[in-house]
């Protein structure tokens, strides 16, 4: 079955018309062209195809289309606004990829748990963060990688570039 949704995708509203099944991966990529998110397992697995979802990290594989019409969408390309977003800047600084596949999905996913972390709040990924800040309060994840680990677990790289993924991370957390 067939329903209009409207999703506001890196600033640009877009209104289409979705089988009910439509995930929202499938609709960023092949109804509005946006290649940002990548499709890895399609199963909730690798994070390749994280982005923001009204804020939150998601994997956009598992998100119907249709559950959030009027939703606001942010992928890795929507956060180079006025020049590269900081965690983009880092990623290159620290040559934090290999065949950058995961690229757009992790750096999605570090600016997401940047917030999270600043915030005080567990991560949105995973629920056992042994490093969260005493009594709830922001966690230093410039100098806990262990915790950037933690909160960066949702998000797979099979040419295995943590290694300077998470000197990155610190680099802006600090
Ligand atoms: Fe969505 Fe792997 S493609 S988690």
């Amino acid at each position: 079955m067939d329903t209009e949704v409207t999703l506001r995708v890196d600033g640009v509203e877009h209104q289409l018309t979705v089988d009910t099944r439509t995930t929202l991966l499938d609709a960023l990529r092949e109804r509005l062209g946006n290649t940002s998110p990548k499709k890895g397992c399609d199963h909730g697995q690798c994070g390749a195809c994280t982005v923001l979802l009204d804020g939150q990290r998601v994997n956009s594989c598992l998100a119907l289309a249709v559950a959030h019409d009027g939703g606001e969408i942010v992928t890795a390309a929507g956060l180079a606004t006025d020049g590269l977003h900081p965690v983009q800047r880092a990623f290159i600084d620290h040559d934090a990829f290999q065949c950058g596949y995961c690229t757009p999905g992790q750096i999605v996913s570090a600016v997401a748990m940047l917030a999270e972390a600043a915030a005080g709040r567990p991560s949105t990924v995973t629920f056992d963060t042994p490093g969260d800040g005493p009594n709830g309060g922001p966690v230093d994840l410039a100098v806990d990688p262990d915790e950037i680990r933690e909160r960066m677990s949702g998000n797979l790289c099979r040419c295995a570039a943590y290694a300077n993924m998470v000197p990155a991370i610190q680099e802006v957390a600090g």
